[in-house]
C-alpha cells in the first residue's frame, strides 16, 4: 500500500485531497495518510484530521489518517509527499497585501512584493523538507502546492538538487474544465498547449482535427464565461491585446496587462470588505465550523469559495499518474528541458506535460511572440533573484528582485516598502 505524507495537513483544502484520493483508490491503493502540521496549526489539524478519517470511514476503503507534529515520523518511507503549508499563516498574508497597498502598490499572495515575501518565507522550509526527504524517503515524489508554487518548485530543483518534484496550480485545471463547456464539447475533444510560468502562462487550444480554436474561446470569454478562480477580480482583457496575441493569458496576467485597474479595485476592496486574506479568514472559519460536525463525512460545497478549488484534481491525478504510469496530460511546474526555448533548459516552467512513472515529459510549445517572450524573461529573472535572496539572505539581491519586478514601482518608495516588509516578517525570515 502507498504512504502519503501531507505537510500543512491542517489546511482547509485537506478534505478536497481526501476526496480526490477516494475517487482514485482503484488505481492508487493508499494504506496510510500522514497529516503534518506545526504547534500553531494543531487545533486545525485535529479538526480536519478527524474529518478526513470520517471521509475514509464512509468510503469502502480501509485507510488510516495519522496526525503528526513530528515531520520526520511522517516522512519515513513515504511514497509521495504533498506540500500545502503556509508559513506565518494568514496573518503574514495580510501583511503581504496591506503593506504594499500603503505604498500604493499591489501585493498579492503570489505576485508583486507580497509574492516575493511569501517566497522568502517558504523557500527555506521547502529546502528543509527536501533534506529530510533525502534521509527518510529518498525514492519519494514531492508534489508541491505551497505558493508561490513555481518559485518553490524552482528552489527544490535548483538549490535542493531534487528532480522528483511536480509543482501544481488549479488555474489550468479550471481553464481546461470550463472551456470545453463553453463550446459544448467534452474535454477530450480539445487539444491544449500551455507554456510560461506559474500564474504567468498562456495557452492555445485546437479541436480534435488540429484546427486552432483559441479565438473561439476568447469570444466566449468576452460573453462573460471566464472560469476564473474566486480570488481574481474579473476585468476583461483589452480585446486588441488578445487579437494580437492569439493566445489566452492566465487570469493572473490581469495584474500585468491592467495593473492600474487591478490596483484601483484592490485598494477599494481593502477599505470595504478587507484584503483577500481577511476575506479568506472568514471562509476558513466557516469551513472549520462545518468540519467540526461529527456527521459530516464528505467535502462541503463551500470549499468552492476558495481560490484553490479543484486543487485535488491536479494533485491526486499527478500522484496516480506517476504511480500507475498513466501518461495523463496535465499542466505542471517542472524543469523546462527545451519545451519553452525562450527560457534556459534548466529552469522551472509551467507547461503541458505527460505525467508517468518518470515524472513529467513536457510538450514542446515553441517560441513565444516578442512581447510575451520579453515578459517571460523578466519574470523568470525576478523569480531567480527572489529565490537566490531567499537562500542567501542577501539584501542587495532582494533589492534587485524588487527593482526588476514589473509590479513594483522602482525607487526609494520600493526600498522603504521592502524594509518595512522585512521588519513585519522578521520572525519567519531567519536567513535575512
Ligand atoms: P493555511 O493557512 O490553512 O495553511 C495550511 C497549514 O500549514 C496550516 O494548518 C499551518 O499551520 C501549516 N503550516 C505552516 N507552517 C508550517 C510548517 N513549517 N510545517 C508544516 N505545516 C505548516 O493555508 P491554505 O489556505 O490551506 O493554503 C496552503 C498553501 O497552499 C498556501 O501556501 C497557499 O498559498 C497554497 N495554495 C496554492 C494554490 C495553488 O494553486 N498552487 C492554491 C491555493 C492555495
Ligand atoms: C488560486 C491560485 C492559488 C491562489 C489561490 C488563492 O487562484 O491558483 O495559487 O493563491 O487561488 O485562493 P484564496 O481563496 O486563498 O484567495
Ligand atoms: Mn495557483
Amino acid at each position: 500500500g502507498v504512504k502519503i505524507a501531507t505537510i500543512g495537513g491542517g489546511s482547509s483544502y485537506t478534505p478536497e485531497l481526501m476526496e480526490g484520493f477516494i475517487k482514485r483508490y482503484a488505481e492508487l491503493p493508499i494504506r496510510e495518510i500522514w497529516l503534518v502540521d506545526i504547534e500553531a496549526g494543531k487545533e486545525k489539524l485535529e479538526i480536519v484530521g478527524a474529518m478526513a478519517q470520517r471521509m475514509w470511514d464512509a468510503s469502502p476503503y480501509d485507510v488510516k489518517v495519522y496526525m503528526a507534529l513530528d515531520r520526520e515520523e511522517a516522512l519515513k518511507d513515504a511514497d509521495f509527499v504533498t506540500t500545502q503549508f503556509r508559513v506565518g499563516l494568514l496573518e503574514a498574508r495580510i501583511k503581504d497585501e496591506r503593506i504594499p497597498a500603503y505604498y500604493g502598490m499591489l501585493g498579492q499572495e503570489t505576485n508583486g512584493a507580497g509574492g516575493m515575501f511569501k517566497a522568502f518565507r517558504t523557500v527555506p522550509i521547502i529546502l528543509e523538507i527536501v533534506e529530510d526527504m533525502k534521509r527518510l524517503c529518498p525514492d519519494a515524489w514531492l508534489i508541491n502546492f505551497a505558493n508561490p508554487s513555481g518559485m518553490v518548485t524552482e528552489a527544490v530543483v535548483r538549490y535542493g538538487k531534487w528532480d522528483k518534484v511536480i509543482g501544481l496550480c488549479n488555474v489550468p485545471v479550471m481553464a481546461t474544465m470550463v472551456e470545453p463547456e463553453m463550446l459544448g464539447k467534452s474535454a477530450d475533444e480539445l487539444i491544449y498547449k500551455f507554456a510560461g510560468l506559474n500564474h504567468f502562462h498562456w495557452h492555445k487550444v485546437a479541436d480534435d482535427h488540429g484546427k486552432d480554436i483559441t479565438m473561439e474561446i476568447v469570444e466566449k470569454m468576452y460573453a462573460g464565461e471566464t472560469g476564473l478562480p474566486k480570488n481574481i477580480h474579473d476585468i476583461p482583457f483589452p480585446r486588441r491585446l488578445l487579437e494580437q496575441m492569439q493566445m489566452i493569458p492566465c487570469g493572473y496576467h490581469r495584474y500585468y496587462y491592467m495593473e492600474e485597474e487591478m490596483l484601483e479595485h484592490a485598494l477599494e476592496e481593502y477599505q470595504t470588505i478587507g484584503t483577500r486574506a481577511q476575506q479568506v479568514k472568514k471562509t476558513e472559519a466557516e469551513l472549520f465550523e462545518l468540519y467540526k460536525d461529527p456527521n459530516l463525512d464528505h467535502k462541503p460545497e463551500q470549499l468552492g469559495q476558495h481560490g484553490g478549488a479543484y486543487y485535488s484534481d491536479a494533485a491526486c491525478e499527478s500522484i496516480a499518474s506517476i504511480y500507475a504510469n498513466k501518461d495523463t496530460q496535465l499542466v505542471v511546474s517542472t524543469k523546462n528541458n527545451g519545451a519553452v526555448p525562450d527560457l534556459p533548459a534548466d529552469c522551472v516552467v509551467e507547461v503541458s506535460a505527460y505525467i508517468g512513472g518518470q515524472g513529467a515529459r513536457n510538450v514542446a510549445f515553441g517560441e513565444l511572440p516578442t512581447a510575451e517572450r520579453g515578459w517571460l524573461q523578466v519574470m523568470k529573472a525576478m523569480e531567480l533573484l527572489t529565490i537566490e535572496a531567499a537562500v542567501t539572505g542577501d539584501y542587495d539581491t532582494a533589492l534587485q528582485a524588487f527593482t526588476i519586478n514589473p509590479m513594483v514601482r522602482s525607487g526609494k518608495t520600493a526600498q522603504r516598502m521592502m524594509d518595512e516588509l522585512f521588519i513585519a516578517h522578521k520572525a519567519h525570515l531567519p536567513n535575512f
